[in-house]
């Protein structure tokens, strides 16, 4: 059957056989890939369980796909793009065969220092090439990777690694990211205190700024490629993996305090995300691919590393911030280097916007074919600037809805083939069944409906496991609704059958795309010496989307308010990391709790939105007085 869509018919066909013959229409898509021994049975799932497998039997390495398949045809093609920070310093090229030779090299210095299939390794890397590499190595040696964000602070690390139980880091002295450097590797120093499992840490060198290097743990990456050197043959052959062997833990929030380890394998995730790079963007071999991601979140893991990689693409990655050295970057980047794709946030676009034209006069732009949107829902106002000052009213913007969880793009518009709305993530990709249900968990069957989003049916690259606790994956995602996949996110479907993501259903902020626990902040901000109780919520911040609102009982022997607010701001950066930093603390005497000692944080999210006269009922509250000194604070 021909899984090439060109028009919305082909896409109802493709659509239609994937629903009836899910089986036969994901092996269909997987044998798109090199395989050193086929599957036995393509599904085996039991939601009521949480245990999904597919392509049991399959032996393979993601590498294998991701370079030496295109060695053949494409040694020489360049693989990945890499736009350093500051555009005065030079950018690098590298083509599949550069590639695929420095995955080796690392593979072995991997290999050198103890790394074992299984082995946990944890990355904490700025945007540089060296930390794709690094992801692939893992990859073809079988170890297990967890790449933290450069934005995480000590402690989150330390609860990253320790959960994990990671055997080496590889890190690098300091990173740059706008006019700002950050120390990483003493960070990774911060965090290692608290960490016993770690026997080594690799340091790539990238701005030199001085570290301490402990004998026998700290070793420089340069000179572990030197002594690699001399041994002639790089080559180093690819582990054979079972398809669902874990190929790597990415931590991601959730409505409890602890961040969630989900758990990615190696046959289905390579599946899925090479086939929804190719499908959802339609991309055409030379296009040239820029996501403006980073590697420490999922968007990166899988459209910059190995869904383009996957299919042979030119992957662009960006080391900087979309906003220095002024809020032309992105253009001049597509315009530098010929960008077909572009795949951003919404909050990136809504930043860039508030800058006006004059950062887009004379970008040409005209390389553009496919514009991307990703990590929240976008606002009409963005919608049409992405639109018509971006694409220049010609190219198909895919909004593209998925989660961390989901491994790859779920509802989109199928680049130049579905009707585009804007705001809406349109239909589903082929091989994905979602449903709407009420609170109970009822269906919500037909067309102009408004209801929770489940899926109904497994695909290749959905959760496996939450890493070290299966029954807190089961009950997260399978629990709340029987035999559903639960997303957390509210949607609507309208007239048409389109999809429109309205939002988090749960205790999850979606801040500038990234997702962060309230139980999370209020833990930081508890953790405060002076603060006696906080309860978070998000709130409608323009830029970000949601930004983080707080509210802080004190001890009331407190002194400098403005102050504390600062100490406070400083906590949450110690224990979590800048992005977690509410927007706006308001201190008050009191929580709107009910009688079971719950707080109705629908109150303080009403408050929050400066919706005073909308609160509901506020008689189950213990005391309902609090509510007013809450709104008179707010005023
Ligand atoms: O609420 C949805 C929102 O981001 C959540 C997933 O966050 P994360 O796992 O960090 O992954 C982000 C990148 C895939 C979802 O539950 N979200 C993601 N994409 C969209 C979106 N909301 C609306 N529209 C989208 N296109």
């Amino acid at each position: 059957m021909d899984l090439n869509i060109h028009t919305i018919e082909d896409y109802n066909r493709i659509y239609d056989f994937s629903t009836k013959d899910p089986e036969g229409f994901w092996a269909a898509v997987a044998d798109d890939y090199y395989w050193q021994k086929k599957w036995d049975k393509v599904l085996e799932w039991d939601f009521a369980k949480a245990d999904i497998k597919w392509f049991q039997g399959a032996k393979l390495n993601i590498t294998e796909n991701c370079l030496d398949r295109h060695l053949e045809k494409d040694a020489d093609k360049t693989a990945i793009i890499w736009e350093p920070n500051d555009p005065e310093e030079h950018f690098r090229k590298l083509s599949y065969k550069e590639l695929h030779f420095k995955v080796c090299q690392f593979s072995h210095v991997l290999k050198n220092n103890g790394v074992k299939k299984g082995d946990r390794i944890c990355l904490y890397m700025p945007m540089v090439p060296e930390l794709a590499i690094a992801v692939l190595a893992c990859a073809r040696i079988g170890a297990i990777h967890s790449v933290v964000f450069g934005g995480f602070s000590a402690q989150s690390i330390a609860d990253r690694i320790n959960d994990a139980q990671c055997s080496l880091i590889i890190t690098s002295d300091g990173g740059f990211r706008g006019s700002k450097e950050f120390p990483l590797k003493n960070i990774i120093d911060d965090a290692l205190v608290q960490c016993r499992s770690v026997g080594k840490v690799i340091v790539l060198t990238r701005s030199r700024i001085p570290v301490s290097m402990i004998k026998g743990r700290d070793v420089w990456w340069e000179d572990e490629i030197r002594k690699v050197e001399t041994h002639g043959n790089p080559d180093f052959p690819a582990e054979p993996m079972d398809a669902e062997d874990p190929l790597f833990i990415l931590y991601t929030s959730g409505s409890t305090g602890k961040p969630k380890g989900v758990v990615h394998t190696c046959g289905g995730y390579m599946v899925y995300t090479g086939y929804t790079f190719k499908t959802v963007f339609q991309y055409q071999p030379n296009q040239i691919h820029f996501c403006t991601a980073d590697i420490g979140w999922i968007t990166g893991h899988s459209y910059i590393v190995y869904g383009p990689l996957s299919q042979g693409a030119t992957t662009l990655m960006f080391e900087g911030i979309p906003t220095w050295p002024d809020a032309g970057r992105f253009w001049d980047i597509v315009d530098k280097y010929k960008v077909d794709i572009i795949y951003t946030a919404p909050t990136a676009i809504r930043s860039l916007m508030s800058f006006g034209d004059e950062p887009l006069k004379n970008k040409d732009l005209s390389s553009l074919k496919t514009l991307g949107s990703v990590g929240e829902p976008i606002n009409e106002e963005a919608w049409h600037w992405y639109d018509q000052k971006i694409g220049k009213g010609k190219c198909p913007i895919v909004d593209t809805w998925w989660q961390t969880e989901t491994g790859g793009i779920m509802i989109s518009a199928i680049a130049g083939v579905t009707p585009l709305k804007p705001g809406y993530a349109s239909l589903p990709i082929p091989g994905v069944q979602p449903i709407l249900v009420d609170e109970n968990g009822m269906e919500i069957e037909g067309n102009g409906v408004s209801g929770n989003l489940c899926i109904k049916f497994p695909w290749p690259g959905i959760i496996r496991t939450t890493y070290g606790d299966h029954e807190r994956n089961r009950t997260n995602y399978f629990a709340t609704y029987p035999n559903l996949y639960f997303t957390g996110d509210g949607c609507l479907r309208d007239q048409d059958g389109f999809y429109k993501i309205t939002g988090r259903v749960d205790d999850v902020i979606n801040v500038s795309g990234h997702r962060i626990g309230t139980a999370e902040v209020e833990n930081a901000i508890n953790m405060h010496a002076d603060v006696i109780e906080s309860a978070v919520v998000g709130y409608p911040h323009d830029i970000k989307g949601q930004g983080i609102y707080a509210f802080v009982i004190l001890d009331v022997s407190l002194h400098d308010h403005e102050l504390t607010k600062q100490d406070i701001l400083q906590t949450v950066t110690r224990i979590i990391g800048a992005i977690a930093k509410p927007d706006k603390i308001q201190f008050v005497s009191g929580l709107p709790k009910t009688r079971s000692g719950k707080i109705m944080r629908r109150i303080l999210r009403k408050i929050s939105e400066k919706e005073f006269s909308s609160l509901g009922d506020t008689s189950t509250l213990l005391d309902p007085s609090v509510v007013e000194d809450i709104i008179q604070g707010a005023l």
